[in-house]
């Protein structure tokens, strides 16, 4: 399994502190929300925070955009550091395209799924990524509550992978805290995003060892 602290809940007046602190902490990947104002209803970084987070970091950096025309900003967002760039299906039409576009940049590519979008829409491109994202709220905003209806999804996605022999990831992200953690291993899951249930506790480490624990178990 593998922890990815998402920092939309760090302080970020103090965002390389968070980030040294989570790293040292046991984290596997740093996840970074980034969201433009129009595909969600709110807006936080873009590829110059990424770039200078990666100046301060070894861990690889899985950056979330949630964003229109995601195309349009693969190749900054490449050059910035990235590790992984997550796209989300309902933002473009022409997916598969995209993907090509990140994946020549040498950077791991992977799509994300709103709660109410269907495993079926990325039949067609699984053998193309590396990483499947499942959202477990509505995306937009840290610290909601996990919708359970999406638990299926996991468990049907790890299945459409398995049957086709990929190593597939799939990462979960929204109300991760060790008890839905713990669901979502169980349907499928194996990389966890955890932003509020992190970074609101003083103690980093132990929120991150809680969730190796209960999800390991
Ligand atoms: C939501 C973001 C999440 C968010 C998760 O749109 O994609 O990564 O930071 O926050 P928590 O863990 O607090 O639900
Ligand atoms: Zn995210």
């Amino acid at each position: 399994m593998k922890i990815a602290p998402s920092i939309l809940a760090a302080d970020f007046l103090k965002l390389g502190d968070e980030i040294r602190e989570v790293e040292a902490a046991g984290a596997d990947y740093i996840h970074i929300d980034v969201m433009d104002g129009h595909f969600v209803p709110n807006i936080t970084m873009g590829p110059g925070t990424v770039s200078a987070i990666d100046s301060i970091t070894d861990l690889p950096l899985d950056v979330h955009l949630m964003i229109e025309n995601p195309h349009l900003y693969i190749t900054d967002f490449a050059k910035a550091g990235a590790d992984y760039l997550t796209i989300h299906v309902e933002a473009d039409p022409h997916l598969h395209r995209t993907l090509q576009e990140i994946k020549k940049h040498d950077v791991k590519a992977g799509v994300v799924l709103n709660p109410a979008t269907p495993a079926e829409s990325i039949k067609y491109v699984l053998g193309d990524i590396d990483m499947v994202l499942l959202m477990t709220v509505n995306p937009g905003f840290g610290g909601q509550s996990f919708i359970e209806s999406v638990l299926p999804k996991m468990t049907e996605i790890r299945k459409m992978a398995d049957d086709q022999g990929l190593d597939l990831e799939i990462e979960v992200d929204g109300g991760i805290n060790a008890e839905t953690a713990r669901l979502c291993k169980q349907a499928g899951a194996d990389v966890f995003v955890a932003g509020s249930f992190i970074f609101n506790q003083s103690d980093r480490k132990k929120a991150i060892q809680e969730l190796r624990r209960q999800v390991e178990q």
